[in-house]
């Protein structure tokens, strides 16, 4: 089938450059790229669910054809509900491979017909992870080449609050 919207998801606690690169290149495949951000119930929140969908929309506001939702439910009753035939998801490394093949086999069981691209992470974003950013935000280290510049105070605020 020939398509022209995917679905990019993922707990985006906070949104990185990581995630951005991904989004930026989907939305230059797909002519409508849905970022969702959906529950991933092994990980523990810091942002509430609403502050994503905002720091999202405010990092996306300059790309027309990207849109943010947020969903509590399975991916697979997401993609079937909104009629989206495929999932991306970046790849970080050999590790990322794995865990996320089967989690795409298993999409693939309860939507048949959905499919998931892998996009390799940029050179240099590789090592950038929500959890890591967090990490070093509990620290006070500088954020800039990891969080996108429009939410780094969003970022910097949460910690603040929490020390
Ligand atoms: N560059 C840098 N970092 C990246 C990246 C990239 N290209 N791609 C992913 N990451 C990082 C993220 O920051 C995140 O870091 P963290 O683990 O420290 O938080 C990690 O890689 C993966 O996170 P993310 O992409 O947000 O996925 P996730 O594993 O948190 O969430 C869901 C996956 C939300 C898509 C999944 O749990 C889901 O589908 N939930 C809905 C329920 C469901 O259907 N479950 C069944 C699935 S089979």
């Amino acid at each position: 089938m020939k398509t022209s919207c995917c679905l990019y998801p993922g707990s985006f606690d906070p949104v990185t450059e990581g995630h951005l690169d991904i989004i930026r290149r989907a939305a230059g495949i797909f002519d409508r790229v849905i970022v969702g951000v959906l529950h991933n119930p092994d990980k523990k929140g810091l942002f509430p669910v609403e502050k994503r969908v905002e720091m999202l929309r405010r990092v996306c506001e300059d790309l027309p054809h990207v849109e943010i939702i947020a969903y509590g439910g399975l991916l697979a009753d997401l993609t079937r509900e909104m009629q989206i035939p495929v999932v991306i998801r970046g790849v970080r490394g050999m590790a990322d491979l794995e865990s996320e093949t089967a989690m795409a086999r298993i999409n693939g069981q309860l939507n048949p017909g959905l499919e998931t691209l892998f996009l390799p992470a940029a050179s240099g974003k590789e090592d950038i992870s929500a959890s890591m950013v967090r990490q070093l935000a509990a620290f006070g280290a500088d954020l800039s080449a990891y969080v996108p510049k429009k939410v780094l105070p969003d970022v910097l605020a949460a910690f603040s609050k929490s020390i």
